[in-house]
């Protein structure tokens, strides 16, 4: 496996989608644990499995499948990748860029991604949603992002903006849209780290102290592809479990599935609902 992969190999992959499919969908979306029933609405359904993709992540963790789902969803021509891979399961950070450099070469417009988060907010519960407003991006800052390596100049710039990366007019219709379903929408700023292990209850203080919300393992990689290439960007987490502050809690996975069951309703029916209202 090559470290970083370049317009040939993001080339090969998107050929391999296209002919698959015969329209363009616009509308790009990463589903985290447990919101796999969503891909199971889309009309029209075509399915890639990721194991026929060169080069593509596949997902090695329990609720998480691997394929795409490319078909029509609430009126919106959507690529949904159900089951994402994480940094921790070994691919190189250029390989976890790979699929929204794949979305940008097809024409994707528009990112939805969600994922499942501890809740760093003393004010978050299990079974919360949050819309990201911001992230902080620690795995990045430590030298690990997608971007490193020549930069695909056709693809975007060598040094991208990140202001507004979760575009505000995105999430100003995904609020309107929680209001109208009555589902409460947190919203904070969304900590990335590279995992697989939890944080310590130091750790946690910590990102609580650095202004974060949420933790979770992923996400931050994909936006800043999706930025660099001008794709905009809509993210919510689903509040699995409160982080243990005080170090008297332990978090265990079993609980990130299970909140996921009470999550995976209200965050289809907002998604649902944003793009219903996303403009072509
Ligand atoms: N920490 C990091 N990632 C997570 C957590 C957490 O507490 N919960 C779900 N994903």
């Amino acid at each position: 496996m090559k470290e970083f992969l370049g317009m040939e190999d993001i080339q090969r992959v998107s050929e391999l989608v296209m002919e698959r499919i015969s329209s363009r969908p616009t509308v790009g979306m990463i589903l985290g644990s447990g919101l796999g029933s969503l891909a199971d609405q889309v009309q029209d359904a075509v399915f890639v499995d990721y194991a026929d993709l060169p080069n593509w992540p596949e997902s090695t963790i329990e609720g998480h499948s691997g394929r795409l789902v490319i078909g029509v969803l609430e009126g919106q021509s959507v690529m949904i990748m159900q089951g994402r891979a994480h940094y921790y399961e070994g691919y190189h950070i250029s390989q976890i860029g790979l699929p929204v450099k794949v979305m940008q070469v097809m024409g994707i417009e528009t990112l939805l991604v969600t994922n499942a988060a501890g809740g760093v907010n003393p004010g978050f519960n299990p079974g919360d949603l949050m819309l990201i407003n911001d992230h902080i991006n620690l795995i990045g800052m430590g030298g690990l992002s997608p971007l490193r390596g020549p930069n695909i100049d056709v693809l975007g710039p060598r040094f991208p903006d990140m202001m507004n990366a979760y575009d505000s007019d995105l999430r100003k219709i995904a609020l309107e849209v929680a209001d109208e379903l009555k589902i409460s929408l947190q919203q904070g700023v969304y900590a990335s780290l590279a995992g697989p292990n939890f944080e310590t209850p130091a750790d946690l203080r910590f990102l609580h102290c650095i202004g974060a919300d949420a933790v979770g393992m992923s996400t931050a990689p994909e936006v800043i592809v999706a930025r660099h290439g001008g794709i905009k960007v809509l993210g919510m987490s689903g509040i699995s479990n409160k982080a243990n502050l005080d170090g008297n809690t332990p978090t265990t996975h079993e609980e990130v599935l299970e909140a996921g069951q009470v999550i995976a309703p209200k965050l289809i029916n907002i998604v649902k609902g944003i793009l219903k209202r996303i403009d072509d």
